[in-house]
């Protein structure tokens, strides 16, 4: 149980609300168990028919806490990794996802789009995917989604350069359905996952199952999560997690090429 994750069901409706504003809603190991739980549920509850993501205060999320990745490379975390559970649980999720985004949309805050039905961006949004500048790799089965959807150039210049898009770019590359005023987000995004509750769900799911191929995406998410495992214990890693903790630069150029 956490405190930084908000479950409500309403109205055939889960909102999975992030709640740790004052950390930019970083997802810790515990707040990734509360998501995985809720999407599990989701699964099996018939009066559950659309999940809802958002997030409190200015960001929507900034990505995996940079302590628990330091912490899992530096060998001092203990707790069973909860990220994987809740990726895995999100590529093959068959009730519809929804998405309403303000601010910053960090690492798997974006990764996780690439999961949604519908998405919707306040004005503010920022999407980031500095996966390289953290000396990682791309997750989410995004390797494969990300340039699927936004075509190869842009998907590298977001991994391996961090470049962000702003929410007027991601809506014309397709990570987005609108982009609305940051005050009418959340009942945007509401409304259309209540238009939702109202289509047959039957037909719904299988449209869904037709549109992805959840085995290709289980087998994207197990390559690149043998290989963010091993990236984590790299000493570019541990580099990377050591300047972000004491606020500088990271050097790699101490590293071989
Ligand atoms: N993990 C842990 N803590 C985080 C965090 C993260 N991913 N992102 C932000 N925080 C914390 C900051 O350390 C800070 O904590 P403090 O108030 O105790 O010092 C607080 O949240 C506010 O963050 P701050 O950096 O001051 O906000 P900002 O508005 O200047 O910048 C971001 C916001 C999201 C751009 C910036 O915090 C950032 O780049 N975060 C790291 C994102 C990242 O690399 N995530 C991993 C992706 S794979």
């Amino acid at each position: 149980m956490t405190e930084h994750v908000k479950t409500e069901i309403d109205a055939g409706i889960m909102t999975l609300t992030l709640a740790r504003a004052d950390k930019k809603n970083a997802l810790s190991n515990a707040m990734y168990s509360a998501l995985s739980d809720g999407l599990e549920r989701a699964e099996k509850d018939p009066a559950i028919r659309v999940v809802l993501f958002q997030g409190d205060g200015d960001s929507f999320t900034a990505g995996n806490d940079v302590a628990d990745f330091s912490a899992q490379a530096t060998g001092k975390d203990t707790g069973e990794p909860q990220a994987h559970r809740f990726i895995s649980n999100l590529g093959k999720a068959t009730r519809p996802l929804v998405a309403a985004v303000q601010g910053n949309a960090v690492g798997v805050g974006t990764t996780m789009l690439l999961h949604c039905d519908l998405v919707f961006l306040a004005d503010t949004a920022k999407l980031m995917t500095p996966f390289v500048n953290l000396a990682l790799v791309p997750e989410a089965a995004s390797s494969w989604l990300m340039p699927a959807r936004i075509g190869y150039v842009r998907a590298y210049a977001m991994f391996a350069l961090g470049e962000p898009l702003d929410a007027a770019s991601a809506l014309a590359c397709g990570l987005a359905n609108a982009v609305v005023p940051v005050a009418d987000l959340r009942a945007k995004a509401r409304a259309a996952a209540e238009a939702l509750t109202q289509r047959p769900a039957g037909a719904l799911n299988h449209t869904k199952a037709l549109m992805r191929d959840m085995d290709k995406i289980a087998a994207q998410i197990s390559r690149e999560g043998a290989l963010f495992r091993e990236r984590l214990q790299t000493s570019e890693a541990r580099e990377a997690f050591a300047a972000f903790a004491e606020r500088r630069k990271p050097d790699f150029s101490k590293f071989a090429g």
